[in-house]
């Protein structure tokens, strides 16, 4: 094994979504919401929704081939593939081993790892370790979910997620860019449960008798007061560790739970909103794959040039959260 520190870039970008789309006004008609109100309080006009034969290891296949295009590699190059997801294909093999299996990327171990909403920002910097340290060279991280299984379609709830996957591939860089820090942090101190999927694992095993268990469940109010506290810390914490300030973000990548969520955490760091970045509108809470679906977008787009301080942010079930910033290269 080299012994090295290296920097780290992201070379390559992909996503997926699927073709199914949701619009509130179809909601409307199924349970008692208001698609105003959606769209007001949440920020969400649609969302997608995988077909019943596809898995979440199928949307993480294409959005992970399309990074893996991008940064001018071939599947049997990838080293490692990280999934981030809460709702892999099955409980075993993980769902990295399917996307494996299917990429041919032959190559490559595989795993999964779960933060539920900030999975892909987790991966990526386990991904980093990797790079900087030598142990690989070109690693898929992939953040993928479809939520549309384990949503309650008669509950109101229902609102809130969408299907997709998006993915990065992750390679060293030189000294003057890429990855400039992370914070990673995991804070079960108050309402852990404020969001969750209870039933399905070794606590609350399925049985004919509790299949409502499989749904997610979420305290509204309570992810709100999470998340616009997690977020400004784990911001200011890495514009402390860089020595940067706001004012040096050009563009913010955040996860995308709501609307009001990011204005007021922008509100409070101090971030003109026309810099934070956001699809929800069209794909809702795509849980672990809204960071990689957004940073796809705002790739293919030309809006991130070579130099652009990106700040990437993101809060989860547990709670976990973090932040990290990106010379871009
Ligand atoms: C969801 C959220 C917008 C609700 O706001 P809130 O003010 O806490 O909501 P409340 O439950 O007190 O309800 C307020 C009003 O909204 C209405 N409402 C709540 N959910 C609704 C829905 N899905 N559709 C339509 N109306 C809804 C309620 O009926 C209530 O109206 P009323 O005052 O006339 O009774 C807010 O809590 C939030 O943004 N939370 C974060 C959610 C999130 O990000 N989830 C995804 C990541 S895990």
């Amino acid at each position: 094994m080299k012994q090295l520190v290296r920097n780290v870039k992201i070379s390559g970008t992909g996503s997926y979504v699927p073709e199914t789309i949701i619009t509130n006004e179809y909601l409307e008609t199924i349970i008692e919401t208001n698609s105003k109100w959606v769209f007001d309080n949440v920020g969400i006009l649609e969302r997608r929704v995988a077909a019943a034969n596809q898995a979440t290891s199928d949307l993480a296949t294409i959005a992970g081939q399309r990074a893996i295009d991008d940064a001018g590699l071939k599947s049997e190059d990838i080293d490692l593939i990280i999934v981030a997801t809460s709702t892999p294909d099955r409980k075993a093999p993980s769902t990295a081993a399917f996307v494996q299996h299917k990429l041919n990327a032959h190559n490559s171990a595989a795993f999964d790892l779960t933060a539920v909403c900030s999975g892909f920002l987790f991966g990526m910097s386990v991904a980093s370790q990797y790079i900087a340290s030598g142990v690989y060279n070109n690693i898929l991280v992939i953040g993928a979910d479809t939520f549309s299984k384990i949503t309650n379609w008669t509950r109101r709830d229902a609102v809130f997620f969408g299907d997709g996957a998006g993915a990065a591939v992750v390679t060293s860089a030189n000294v003057t860019e890429g990855f400039l820090a992370y914070r990673l942090y995991t804070d079960t101190s108050h309402n852990m449960l404020g969001f969750t999927i209870p039933g399905g694992g070794s606590e609350i095993p399925l049985t004919s008798e509790n299949m409502n268990e499989q749904y997610f469940q979420m305290d509204g109010k309570a992810v709100f007061a999470s998340a616009t506290k997690a977020l400004p810390k784990a911001i200011n914490q890495v514009l402390e560790d860089t020595g940067l300030v706001i004012g040096d973000i050009d563009i913010m990548i955040p996860h995308q739970p709501s609307i009001r969520i990011l204005q007021k955490t922008a509100e409070i760091i101090g971030l003109p909103f026309e810099k934070v970045m956001t699809n929800m509108d069209k794909y809702a809470n795509t849980s672990g794959a809204t960071i990689p679906i957004l940073l796809d977008e705002v790739n293919k787009s030309g809006k991130i040039k070579k130099g652009d301080i990106v700040l990437f942010a993101a809060v989860g079930s547990g709670w976990t959260y973090g932040a990290s910033i990106i010379k871009w290269a």
